[in-house]
């Protein structure tokens, strides 16, 4: 049987790459779905914890994506939609599959060593400059094993397939690696193998940039597409229009040859609006919807409380057979 799981993390509203990478494919999933319990969407605010901010923002951020999500179109009908911390299995698991992880193969996550990169250079400087800063500190514990929470949530489910965008694809061949592993250890078929589920923009490139990936930690990104910041890149080389060709074609729900086509006559100048109009078109009708679903906050968090319940039976009724299986009461 298909088993779908897919995570994100609450930031309020998603960006353009979290919808054209992977929420996308989490509602055209529910076109062709049977069962009632094979779509489990989550909010991981654990995840979210690697991140500091105050708790009243964590909540307040999750309530919000998960209005997002809803305004997307996920239907709550059709998928389960949950909080990662309703679900304490997910840290159990957790702490399990670390115990078969070796360490070799976080250290080779490319996440992680870029993290451990911007730290490197932080400190460099710090001492450099001889003051005592808090980033010297070093790295957190939890993002260190981020990825292993990830096959958590993943495995607790035994989920067949994972939508996401390109940049966690290494970390679900981890889950899969972990996965394997564990079926080796303890002699045991509990776990499928994961596999991706990709978009055709699985990789939405910065508008400012277009040789990074468009990140979250760049708020800027959905203003600047209505504004002007693309057009240098864009004068400058064809990344910029590329991005913009494929971020159309995926609002439009066409190919990009077809894209392509139709804004064949377009100066840079045209292009640029047609995309901004696209956006506008998309994030218009989502944004008052999720302004809706939040001016009823109740009713979210009822949707939410039930899903869990749910999805708590689920996890329960795996968990018990995982702990069976290595040996845990
Ligand atoms: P997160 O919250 O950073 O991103 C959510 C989804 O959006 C995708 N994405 C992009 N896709 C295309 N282009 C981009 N520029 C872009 N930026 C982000 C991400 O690939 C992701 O699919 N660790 C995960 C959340 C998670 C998860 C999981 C995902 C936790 N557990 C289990 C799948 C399965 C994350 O931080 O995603």
């Amino acid at each position: 049987a298909m088993r779908v799981f897919s995570g994100i993390q609450p930031t309020g509203v998603p960006q353009l790459g979290n919808y054209l990478g992977s929420l996308q494919n989490w509602v055209k999933l529910q076109q062709n779905s049977t069962a009632d319990d094979s779509l489990l969407f989550s909010i991981v605010d654990l995840h979210a914890l690697t991140v500091p901010r105050s708790p009243q923002k964590l909540r307040q951020e999750t309530l919000e994506m998960a209005a997002s999500i809803v305004a997307c179109g996920v239907d709550p009908s059709k998928s389960l939609l949950f909080r990662q911390s309703a679900v304490a299995a997910h840290t159990q698991l957790l702490w399990v599959l670390g115990c078969i992880t070796p360490v070799g193969w976080l250290n080779r996550m490319t996440q992680w060593k870029s993290k451990l990169q911007q730290q490197g250079q932080l400190v460099g400087q710090t001492e450099a400059l001889n003051v005592h800063a808090p980033a010297a500190q070093g790295l957190l514990a939890g993002l260190f094993t981020y990825p292993v929470l990830m096959a958590a949530d993943i495995l607790l489910y035994k989920a067949t397939h994972i939508p996401v965008g390109d940049d966690q694809v290494q970390h679900l061949e981890l889950a899969r690696d972990i996965a394997e592993h564990f079926n080796k250890t303890y002699k045991t078929r509990l776990f499928p193998l994961p596999a991706p589920l990709l978009t055709e923009s699985k990789r939405v490139m910065s508008l400012r940039d277009p040789q990074r990936k468009m990140s979250k930690s760049d708020p800027n990104e959905q203003r600047r597409l209505t504004r002007s910041a693309g057009s240098r890149s864009m004068r400058k080389e064809r990344p910029g229009v590329a991005n913009l060709l494929a971020i159309y074609a995926a609002l439009r729900e066409t190919e990009c040859e077809q894209a392509a086509a139709e804004l064949r006559d377009c100066s840079n100048a045209q292009l640029k609006e047609a995309v901004a109009e696209a956006v506008v078109q998309f994030v218009g009708p989502v944004r008052s919807e999720m302004q809706r679903l939040l001016a009823n906050a109740g009713d979210l968090e009822k949707m939410l409380a039930e899903n869990e319940e749910k999805v708590n039976g689920i996890a329960r009724a795996n968990w018990k057979e995982i702990a069976t299986c290595v040996g845990l009461q």
